[in-house]
């Protein structure tokens, strides 16, 4: 089919016992010890038999990552508890819990973000990994799996922790090794969550696109809304997300009905995957999605494949569709133009560099006429990629950009393609958008040449460890904490466009969480915090850190934040006030002074000072 990755389960050992009402953790979502493999998967060997197979098929292995909980404590005592091991070792349970490693705060109600991330998700053991154990043990886990191989991470529940302790996380793994991490952040249909939005430009990590995949199927699945429906999501998606080509946009997955319907028509789903894969971002495709498997709510949608069949016509979509993105650029890093549009009929083009796609899809059982038709390809004549799979045709392009008047038939996609040779430097990605002095990121796109030019972070000149037309290695070089933006020169002297807002940590990160008791605020008002250092804003307000809680672990008149903070370090700071309408009101006195914690969690609190 052209995968590339896999995204597997999460491996590590979970509990064994049965509940009558939610069955057993086949699913890999109730770990018990994180530091071991699921014996029924297999043990440590045959984890690195399955990573060293995938590395001589060319594929890599995302992983399941899920530090939010452990497994259901539940009343009737069926499960085991929410118990933890660390290698084997007993550490505590949800109901003997003496150091307080998990959250007692009852369940969540979803009324607010402190609520879903301070109590428990369900009934599962929520950690709190403002504990230090806890951090310790999570970052200890998630190393070990990253030395074990693997190429990916996708994290679970991100909507459910602290994001900047997750910030934390991500220095960890980065520093460990720079994989592509990207979190859950579950949104329903019609969904918009500014939330969403912030964590996926500031935690250092991708996020699942739950918009794109809510509203691909409202428009092929559900026939709830049209293609002008999706164009507002995708330009939605492209002003909110700093970095949308990073996102992992999907069509279904194991929380959610299967895109193909029973006794539904199969062509939806064929025309989804060609929508999916030709789009912004880097698409992942659930197993048994091109065996159109069926089926509901879980466990429905999680049925074993009945078979492997290689002529699916879906299989072959992703099979003609996946190598292409491969070998044109402008559906891995290309914005996306609206050329035609109405409920039933999107033409819309990825452009990058001088590599063009243009893709026609018609939903529905009428035909159209398609006309004033312009395109970026240049002009010539075009075959259909998907060579008529899904009743696609060729085309012609005319010397002014134009296609003349066409029929577009029922349930039809076409896509025409030119890959281009592009001579100047086109930066598509900088991966992972977030670094320290030394990580080493990667630069994608086109144009580079074969000889290595330069990079440069703000004004100073990177290290390059590798450099080829397409993909360029350099460090992170020696800079104090901000925000960059990266650029290549070529061995010419030709100029890339710039990647913005590159973020450089100050050093290593660690979680602090800040207390302020007696912080009286008016209605509108929240507490922030704002310091001297890049992650606390350098004293700029409108970078400051929050807004605070005060609800779950504290109570108004006390608000607290969980902030990473650069680890070992004397920073200053105040807390701040600001309203509704930004105006901001600082706390009296002199600077606080904190000195931060070299390797661990911290806590600072504090009486707000009128
Ligand atoms: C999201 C996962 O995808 C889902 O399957 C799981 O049950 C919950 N998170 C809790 O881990
Ligand atoms: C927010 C910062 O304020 C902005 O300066 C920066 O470009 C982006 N984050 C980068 O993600
Ligand atoms: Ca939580």
């Amino acid at each position: 089919m052209g995968i590339t990755a896999v995204w597997v389960s999460p491996p590590f050992e979970n509990v064994t016992s049965v509940d009558s009402d939610a069955g057993t953790s086949y699913h890999g979502y109730w770990a018990r010890d994180f530091k071991d493999p699921n014996p029924f998967f297999g043990d440590a060997a045959a984890f690195e038999g399955l990573i060293d197979a995938a590395h001589d098929n060319g594929i890599k292995v995302v992983i399941d990552f899920v530090p939010n909980h452990t497994s259901p404590s539940t009343a009737d005592g069926e499960l085991e508890d929410g118990v933890l091991y660390d290698d084997d070792a007993y550490v505590a349970s949800y109901s003997d819990d003496p150091n307080g490693y998990f959250h007692h705060n009852g369940g969540t109600d979803y009324s607010s973000y402190e609520d879903q991330i301070y109590r428990n998700l369900y009934d599962l053991a929520d950690f709190d990994q403002q504990e230090a154990y806890v951090d310790r043990y999570l970052k200890d886990a998630v190393k070990q799996w990253l030395d074990a191989g693997i190429d990916g991470i996708r994290v679970d529940a991100v909507a459910h922790m602290p994001p900047k302790w997750q910030k934390t996380l991500m220095d960890v793994i980065y520093d460990r090794r720079p994989v592509f991490t990207f979190g859950e952040w579950f949104l329903g249909a019609d969904e918009y969550n500014r939330r969403y939005y912030d964590f996926s430009n500031d935690s250092g990590m991708s996020l699942l696109d739950f918009r794109f995949g809510q509203e691909i199927r409202q428009v092929l699945r559900d026939f709830t809304d049209d293609w002008y429906g999706f164009w507002d999501v995708l330009r939605e998606t492209a002003d909110e997300h700093d970095q949308v080509v990073d996102q992992v946009p999907f069509i279904d997955n194991h929380d959610m009905a299967r895109f193909t319907v029973e006794g539904g028509e199969t062509v939806n789903t064929d025309m989804a995957l060609a929508v999916l894969l030709t789009s912004r971002g880097t698409p992942t495709v659930y197993y048994g999605t091109e065996q159109y498997l069926t089926g509901g709510a879980d466990p429905e949608n999680r049925k074993p494949m009945p078979a492997f069949d290689t002529s699916t016509t879906a299989y072959e979509v992703l099979s003609k569709l996946a190598p292409l993105r491969q070998s044109n650029p402008a559906l891995a890093y290309g914005g996306t133009r609206q050329r035609w549009l109405n409920g039933d009929v999107f033409v819309y083009e990825r452009e990058f560099g001088d590599n063009v796609a243009l893709v026609a899809i018609n939903r529905s059982r009428e035909w159209y006429e398609i006309t004033d038709l312009y395109t970026s390809l240049p002009p010539g004549s075009y075959a259909d990629v998907l060579d008529g799979v899904l009743d696609g045709f060729g085309t012609t392009v005319n010397g002014d950009g134009s296609i003349d008047a066409f029929s577009f038939g029922p349930q039809t996609v076409c896509v025409w393609e030119h890959a281009g040779n592009t001579s100047e430097p086109a930066l598509g990605r900088v991966g992972p958008t977030m670094g320290r002095t030394g990580h080493t990121v990667t630069i994608s796109g086109e144009g580079f040449g074969d000889v290595a030019g330069t990079v440069t972070f703000g004004s100073t000149e990177a290290e390059v460890v590798s450099w080829t037309d397409a993909r360029i290695e350099a460090t992170v070089p020696p800079l104090a904490g901000g925000y960059y933006d990266v650029t290549v020169v070529d061995a010419d002297g030709a100029q890339s466009d710039a990647f913005e807002g590159f973020e450089v940590l100050t050093a290593e990160q660690v979680s602090v969480r800040f207390v302020v008791d007696n912080a009286e605020t008016a209605i509108g008002e929240n507490v922030y915090l704002a310091g001297n250092v890049h992650e606390l804003g350098e004293w700029d307000a409108a970078r400051a850190v929050g807004p605070f809680f005060n609800q779950v672990v504290h109570e108004y008149l006390t608000w607290y934040y969980d902030v990473n903070v650069p680890a070992g370090t004397s920073i200053e700071f105040k807390f701040v006030k600001i309203d509704g309408d930004g105006t901001v009101t600082w706390e009296s006195g002199s600077d606080r002074q904190y000195t931060t914690p070299s390797d661990s969690t911290g806590e600072y609190v504090g009486d707000w000072r009128t």
